[in-house]
């Protein structure tokens, strides 16, 4: 078999996105996501690329949880034996229904094994041995009577086993969950996918929970598309929703970042190869949803001098941030942006316009060592830019000597001292030898 070389365009592409998601691949090795997925999503032709995606995910190092649904093969069951009864949305599930539901499950969960078990040449699973595991990890209790009807076998998780589920990831298997869980008394209960994988993913302290969309895109009710927000806005935003996957997983979205669980993510099924755009580059195609992490991010006044300088003395020790006296920064400081956190100055930031070429920098990003990892400096860099784009600054560029990554993960391109303005090119302290990064606004 002879290899073609592709087109020097294409290797172009090729070469460029690989780089640009090498951050990534090496900053989610070893981290857990938790991917839920409705019934409908294994109906479609296309089900086999997410399975590749799945194993790629797995292939890089990613601990992956998968929660599936089973609600159109359970519909598809329940047509023949009669109509089923919703109370509020939700299925009353009496003993027949049940059998239906087991039945499901067990068929849907036997088909994603067989298919995560596809080890053929000639596709993206080629050499793949993925071991999936699956189990009595959900323990579930009875939703209960809602308007004065019992729901019967319709349940809500209790507990989820993190500490087995941690076994099997440590092991390099992904664990499957369905959305039944088991009873200390033995009963089986029926359960939402989206109970189950939030539930899940907070129990594991997940860093994603991605919920993959069947049924509408991931707009607003006027159709704009939703790219990045908070748990409070997702929670005001989801009443005034259309009715739609995104209104049913964006409140668990929210809840699950309320809890730990770093980033949320919704994604809609029919874009090919949205899973991969969504984590693997940095605009994403989906929504995003984050921990109300900065809770005030506002311009820093004179007040916050002292506070500044706690927080940005020990990284100047350490050659992270050059010196900056007091006095600069009492001059400077309607440049800064800060963020505090329960009266405490958490983070700060500054923005230097330079508006005789459209540009400006951004310099002095820190966020407080205890509060990393949070999507505090991210909120600063977007305040930055904000306030950039308001002032009609096209490009924003940073100097950094440690962290470029950091930048080059949101967007930011590698340039050189050339491409700094004529008046901050002359200040470029050459010995520092930080390097240039630039964004376009
Ligand atoms: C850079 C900094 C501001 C980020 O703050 P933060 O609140 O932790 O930022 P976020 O929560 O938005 O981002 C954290 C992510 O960046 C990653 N990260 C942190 N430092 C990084 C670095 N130097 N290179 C690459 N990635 C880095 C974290 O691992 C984390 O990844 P994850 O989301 O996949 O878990 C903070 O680490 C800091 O204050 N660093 C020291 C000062 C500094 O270097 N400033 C920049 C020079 S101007």
């Amino acid at each position: 078999m002879t290899l073609t070389k592709p087109a020097d365009a294409d290797m172009s592409g090729f070469v460029d996105w690989f780089r640009a998601a090498a951050p990534y691949i090496h900053a989610f090795r070893g981290k857990t996501f938790v991917l839920a997925f409705g019934g409908d999503a294994m109906l479609r032709d296309d089900f086999v690329d997410l399975v590749h995606d799945i194993n790629l995910l797995n292939a890089i190092g990613v601990r992956l949880v998968l929660v599936h649904g089973v609600r159109p093969q359970v519909e598809e069951r329940l047509n023949t034996s009669g109509e089923a009864q919703y109370v509020q949305g939700r299925r009353v599930t009496d003993g027949d229904t049940l059998e239906h539901v087991k039945d499901a499950v067990g068929s849907v969960r036997v088909d994603i094994e067989s298919m995560l078990s596809i080890g053929l040449p000639n596709t993206p699973m080629a050499g793949a041995e993925i071991r999936v595991a699956s189990g009595n990890y959900v323990t579930a209790q009875p939703a209960g009577v809602v308007d004065g009807i019992d729901l019967q076998f319709t349940g809500e998780v209790r507990k989820v086993a993190a500490d087995a589920i941690q076994h099997r990831l440590d092991a390099g298997d992904i664990v499957l969950l369905s959305p039944i869980g088991y009873s200390p008394t033995g009963e089986v209960f029926n359960l939402t996918l989206e109970d189950v994988a939030t539930s899940a993913a907070i129990a594991l302290r997940a860093d994603k929970l991605i919920f993959i969309l069947d049924y509408g895109d991931t707009v607003d009710a006027k159709g704009r598309p939703i790219n990045r927000l908070t748990a409070s806005q997702a929670q005001r935003l989801v009443k005034d929703l259309p009715d739609g996957d995104m209104k049913l997983y964006l409140p668990h979205a929210a809840k699950a970042c309320r809890n730990g669980v770093l980033r949320a993510h919704l994604i809609s099924a029919d874009v090919d190869g949205a899973l991969l755009m969504e984590l693997f580059t940095h605009e994403g195609v989906g929504a995003m949803v984050s921990r109300q992490s900065v809770e005030s991010l506002r311009n820093a006044g004179i007040d916050d001098v002292g506070a500044i300088l706690q927080l940005i003395e020990p990284l100047e020790q350490e050659g992270v941030l050059v010196h900056r006296p007091r006095e600069l920064l009492e001059q400077e400081i309607e440049r800064f942006f800060v963020a505090e956190l329960d009266g405490r100055i958490i983070g700060c930031v500054a923005l230097y316009p330079f508006p005789e070429t459209q540009a400006g920098e951004m310099a002095c990003l820190v966020v407080h060592p205890d509060f990393r990892d949070g999507g505090r400096g991210e909120a600063l860099m977007n305040a930055v830019a904000d306030s950039a784009r308001e002032q009609g600054l096209k490009r924003l560029f940073v100097l950094t000597a440690r962290t470029a990554h950091w930048f080059v993960e949101r967007g930011f391109v590698v340039g050189t001292p050339d491409d700094l303005p004529a008046t901050r090119k002359e200040m470029y302290n050459w010995q520092r030898r930080s390097k240039v990064f630039i964004k376009e606004l």
